[in-house]
């Protein structure tokens, strides 16, 4: 059935035909219409506030209802009601996204959590995941096979926004992104049709959906290349700003970033200031037992003010770095080719300074992760392969500047201050003579407010076209994110 079929049958046996359409009528609509593997939630049920939670509270919206749906089919339901009804609405997987609107809206919440299954596929070597759940499951549920795929560094992080913007992952080096290894997908289309996707069966929404999240329909599963996974080696090491401790790890920073080339090896430190208290932290991996001799020795050689290393599960890895957060944040991101040592001091400069300048605010915790990857990084994809990266042409390193405070009166400032960081450490990057001036930047970084042509690019022509055909009526534009 037609969309608009649809709403009108349902609203011909509906009290609330002559009512006039708002959002609390669209909720009543979608609970008539899906099966009973789906329902929706209201203000008040555990379900309704579970679906609601982000991973920082600006993130948040108060939803008119949540749905969670049980099959695609009823996704397909619920997009054609919202479509025809104009319903603003969120489409949330981790809920990781820390942009407002991105994955919470005032209108409905499309909440994915029951798409939960994880299976692996040993003739094909591949695993399909829903895109309900977080890194954890995927990483626990293979364990026993021993086999893995590429996805999230630390503990909580959702599957769906990750996979469908990009996917820096601690196996990044040896196999690219997590969209380089995206095989096929199931979406729903926002007319309501269920369809799998690959690179063969539609080239142009293939790309369009890698890198373009939310703005072709509703992904409900993703087929991913897998790999043999055994112990690794690794954790987390807090090294205090106190002496040259931080200087150390400037240097260690840069010398590994211009000198390992073992692709099994990866570092990811951040430099926090919490409360005024300088405190790095840096997590080490090694896709293997043991690391080779030299790769992680400068960074052992740092007295740590805490430290958890060890030979482990993968998944232990990861979640040796907790990451709850309950206040708010905003991240934004810089691309770089070179962690050089003059760039590093720059990070940490930017780090005193704006926690001295924040912190009459309700500023409590700034900081700066710099993502030291091999600059072969995007030659796993091929050319042209996915929406994002928008160019391969050359290598380059994400870094994530994130702020986190506690009173909403303090966004604008927050966001103010973290531009002009950005800004300020591009123009650095540029001035000592990287080629980032125009230079995409990674989506699940971006601080609001980014332009699209910043994270899509070159991309965007071929997104807008593919774009025309799927969503004509722009229904996708009902829910947040960057909108092509
Ligand atoms: C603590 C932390 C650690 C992180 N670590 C990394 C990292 O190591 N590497 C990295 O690359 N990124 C990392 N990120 C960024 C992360 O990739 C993004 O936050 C990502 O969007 C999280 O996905 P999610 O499903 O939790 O997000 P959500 O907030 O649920 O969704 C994000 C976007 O995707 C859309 N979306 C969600 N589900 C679907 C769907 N089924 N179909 C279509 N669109 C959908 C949403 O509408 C929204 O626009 C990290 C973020 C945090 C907060
Ligand atoms: C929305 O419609 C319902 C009837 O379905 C009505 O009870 C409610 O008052 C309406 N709300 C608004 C804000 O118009
Ligand atoms: C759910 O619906 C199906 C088919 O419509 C029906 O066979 C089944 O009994 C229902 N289950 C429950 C628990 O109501
Ligand atoms: C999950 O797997 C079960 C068993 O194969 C299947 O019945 C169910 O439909 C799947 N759920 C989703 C949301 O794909
Ligand atoms: C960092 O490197 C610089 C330049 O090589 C050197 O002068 C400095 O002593 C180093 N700092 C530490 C703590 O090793
Ligand atoms: C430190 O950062 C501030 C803010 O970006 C900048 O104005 C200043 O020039 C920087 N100082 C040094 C020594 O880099």
């Amino acid at each position: 059935m037609r969309g608009a079929a649809l709403v009108t049958a349902l609203l011909a046996g509906s009290a609330c035909a002559n009512a006039g359409l708002n959002v609390t009528t669209t909720c009543h609509l979608i609970a008539k219409a899906i099966s009973n593997k789906s329902a929706v939630f209201w203000p008040g049920s555990p379900s309704y506030t579970q679906d609601n939670l982000h991973w920082a509270t600006s993130s948040s919206d108060v939803s008119t209802c949540s749905v969670e749906p049980g099959t695609a089919q009823d996704v397909g339901k619920i997009l054609q009601i919202l479509g025809t009804t104009k319903t603003p609405f969120a489409v949330k997987g981790g809920g990781h996204a820390t942009n407002a609107g991105f994955s919470s809206t005032t209108g409905v919440l499309v909440a994915m959590s029951r798409f939960s299954n994880v299976t692996y596929n040993s003739a094909p070597q591949t695993v399909d995941y829903g895109t309900g759940i977080i890194w954890d499951d995927v990483y626990e549920a293979l364990e026993p096979f021993g086999v893995n795929i590429v996805g999230g560094r630390v503990s909580g992080v959702g599957v769906a926004g990750f996979s469908l913007g990009g996917g820096y992952s601690w196996l990044t080096n040896q196999h690219g992104l997590t969209v380089d290894n995206v095989a096929g997908f199931e979406i729903v289309l926002p007319n309501g049709q269920v369809t799998e996707v690959t690179r063969q069966s539609d080239a142009d929404l293939f790309f369009s959906v890698l890198g373009g999240y939310n703005n072709f329909g509703i992904v409900t599963r993703i087929t991913a290349k897998a790999y043999p996974q055994g112990q690794v080696w690794g954790g987390i090491r807090v090294i205090l700003g106190v002496g040259d401790n931080w200087d150390a790890l400037n240097n260690a920073t840069a010398k590994f970033q211009a000198e390992v080339t073992d692709p099994k090896a990866q570092i990811l430190p951040t430099y926090n200031i919490f409360a005024g208290t300088p405190a790095a932290t840096v997590i080490m991996f090694y896709d293997g037992t043991t690391p080779p001799a030299g790769i992680f020795d400068d960074l052992m050689a740092i007295p740590a003010a805490q430290e958890d290393v060890s030979t482990r599960s993968f998944l232990s890895l990861v979640q040796a770095t907790p990451s709850s957060l309950t206040t708010r944040a905003v991240f934004n991101t810089v691309s770089l080719t070179t962690l050089s040592p003059s760039l590093m001091r720059a990070v940490v400069n930017e780090t005193q300074f704006w926690a001295a300048k924040l912190t009459p605010a309700s500023a409590n915790f700034i900081s700066y992760d710099v993502e030291p990857f091999l600059t072969s990084l995007f030659t796993h994809g091929t050319v042209q392969a996915t929406a994002y990266p928008p160019t391969r042409a050359r290598g380059l390193l994400p870094l994530n500047i994130y702020y986190a405070w506690d009173l909403a009166a303090d966004d604008a400032v927050m966001q103010a201050a973290i531009k002009q960081s950005a800004a300020h450490l591009k123009a650095v990057a540029v001035a000592e003579g990287q080629n980032v001036a125009d230079a995409p930047v990674y989506g699940n970084y971006a601080a609001p407010g980014t332009s699209v042509q910043d994270v899509f690019g070159d991309s965007l022509p071929r997104m807008r076209k593919t774009k025309q055909r799927i969503d004509p009526h722009n229904v996708m534009a009902l829910a947040g994110g960057w909108k092509v």
